[in-house]
């Protein structure tokens, strides 16, 4: 079996980081969520009131250290902020309203895809964002672009952060949904776009598992 890269990019809340996991352990092939990585260093803004100073914020970027922790209960890795366990407040919608608007940044992004690059130099990976297809692995032999429609996307959030606890109103959840999207694929800096060579995967009307078995076998005709 030959270990490959597996890009898998599209919209927010399109279930990729859902399905991306899974299939990494069916494949026993690492897990990457570079969407955890731009949410720590948004709330690393946060955190050190640079948010709107993003002259300091680029000077701080050498104090930011990411690191993914596997947590053997879970089954998957968490993202570490500077030593600390972040993986609950990255995920907060207050985070959510941000996080695109650091994104944005070249100085971040670079910071970002060297260190994608460099976990996913071995290969055997699958890693899910905005930009792995077009930018960090261009060469990568199996690339999806998932999509969605924006409210069945927002439903999906909306019961994510609601079965974690956090007060939200679905109208502010989509909004979210449409104005990341749109800073996303409007930005400068790599933009969302669908790479050429890409797998368009609308799973509007699918279940989980039916996606994983159809990406799975994509995977699988190439390995
Ligand atoms: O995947 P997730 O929704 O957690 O990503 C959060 C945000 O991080 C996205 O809306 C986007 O602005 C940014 N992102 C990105 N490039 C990636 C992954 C995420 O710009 N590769």
């Amino acid at each position: 079996m030959n270990n490959i890269t597996i890009a898998i990019d599209g919209y927010s809340s399109t279930g990729k980081s859902t399905i991306s996991k899974q299939l990494a352990k069916a494949l026993g092939y690492i897990y990457v969520d570079t969407g955890a990585m731009y949410r720590a260093v948004t709330l690393f803004a946060m955190q050190n009131d640079v948010l709107a100073d993003t002259q300091n914020l680029i000077g701080l970027l050498p104090e930011i250290e990411l690191k993914f922790v596997y947590n053997d209960d879970l089954g998957y890795a968490e993202m570490y902020l500077n030593g600390k366990n972040v993986e609950k407040e990255i995920r907060s919608l207050e985070v959510s309203r941000q996080v695109s608007k650091v994104a944005a940044i070249k100085a971040v992004r670079k910071k970002l895809v060297d260190l994608q690059q460099a976990m996913g130099k071995e290969k055997g990976i699958v890693m899910d964002g905005r930009d792995i297809g077009t930018v960090v692995f261009p060469d990568a032999e199996l690339k999806i672009f998932m999509t969605a429609s924006p409210e069945t996307r927002a439903a999906r959030r909306y019961k994510e952060l609601l079965d974690k606890g956090e007060k939200v109103l679905y109208a502010d959840v989509l909004k979210n949904v449409q104005e990341r999207d749109y800073i996303d694929s409007h930005r400068e800096v790599s933009p969302l776009r669908k790479a050429k060579d890409a797998i368009e995967f609308d799973n509007s009307d699918m279940g989980l598992k039916e996606q994983l078995e159809r990406i799975h076998n994509y995977a699988l005709r190439i390995i």
